[in-house]
């Protein structure tokens, strides 16, 4: 009995590789928009796709950005400024990508109120924006949508506002998803774990948590007290320095989705992600609060 399913489980997971290992074909054709490539995974995957032969389409937020990504590319590679939390600046970027894509195929990929405005405003908004711009040329490209949640987006363990953007972001993909199925359109969503970009920087974020913490009200303050908070930055930073430095792992991912035949519709991108916070996502929700806040500092006037 148990052969026969270890048998059928070894089946499903050879039939899933040989599926998943199909190409789209004509890749050279193919044209990718990718958001946020002066750092981190958009840099990388921009590079990446240039060596697969893609044809590039890479927004950067600075010219500084765009001018060094185009020394490290082939002439393939082709950039353009976007701010996503701007509408004229979205406007003109997918001015600029009609204007080079024609009809032909592209796919995109694509954090106080202030901060939570700030955070939604770039990951949740700018997201939903940019692919509203660009989704009639998708639809008549029957192209792909690939967004860049969180496995934060699956579980919700750290800053709020981060969090609820990137549970915004897979509730948009999903909801896209099903809307522009019947076209031929496929939205994937990438999660990646914790890595190393600028991102997670531990001094920025340090100077970011002792900036929030300053201009805090002075009665949340004595509530938590100075100790908890010095406990939570050696915490956060002790978490920060456990990051992957293998952006591949997630750059990979996100060429699979690309240029798969048959991409996945999730992609839980790094170790962390798939042995600790997916298994920690079924988990019942008082075990899952218990296993995350073992290791929080107490506050002070905690009953
Ligand atoms: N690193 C991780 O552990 C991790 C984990 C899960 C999910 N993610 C997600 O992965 C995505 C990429 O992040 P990353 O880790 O690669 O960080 P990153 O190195 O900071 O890259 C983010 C990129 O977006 C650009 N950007 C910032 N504000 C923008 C705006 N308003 N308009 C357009 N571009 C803007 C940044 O430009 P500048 O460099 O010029 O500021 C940078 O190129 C994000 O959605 C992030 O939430 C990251």
């Amino acid at each position: 009995m148990w052969l026969y399913v270890a048998c059928l489980i070894g089946l499903y997971y050879l039939f899933r590789w040989y599926r998943e290992r199909q190409v789209v074909s004509n890749l050279r054709d193919k044209y990718v928009f990718i958001t946020g490539c002066d750092s981190g995974f958009g840099n990388l995957l921009a590079k990446q796709l240039d060596l697969r032969g893609l044809r590039v389409l890479a927004a950067c937020l600075t010219e500084k950005g765009a001018e060094q990504l185009r020394r490290e590319t082939s002439d393939r590679v082709e950039t353009v400024i976007l701010d996503v939390t701007k509408t004229e600046s979205i406007t003109a970027a997918a001015q600029w990508v009609k204007e080079r894509v024609g009809n032909k195929d592209v796919c995109t990929e694509l954090m106080t109120k202030e901060n939570l405005m700030k955070t939604m405003n770039i990951n949740l908004f700018g997201v939903i924006e940019v692919t509203m711009s660009m989704l009639q040329m998708v639809k008549r490209a029957r192209g792909r949508i690939v967004n860049v949640s969180s496995i934060m987006g699956r579980v919700a363990f750290c800053s709020v506002a981060y969090c609820c953007s990137k549970h915004g972001v897979e509730a948009f993909s999903d909801c896209l998803r099903l809307d522009v199925q019947p076209f031929g359109v496929k939205v994937c969503v990438v999660e990646p774990g914790y890595f190393k970009t600028n991102l997670t920087n531990v001094q920025k974020l340090q100077e970011c948590s002792e900036n929030s913490w300053n201009k805090g009200p002075v009665e949340v303050k004595e509530s938590y007290g100075q100790e908890f908070f010095e406990k939570l930055l050696i915490r956060n930073k002790n978490s920060l320095q456990k990051c992957s430095t293998n952006l591949h792992l997630v750059t990979d991912c996100m060429e699979h989705a690309l240029t798969s035949h048959y991409p996945r519709y999730r992609y839980s991108a790094g170790w962390d992600a798939q042995f600790f916070f997916i298994p920690l996502s079924y988990l019942p929700t008082v075990l899952s609060d218990y296993v995350w806040s073992a290791n929080n500092p107490k506050p002070a006037h905690a009953v």
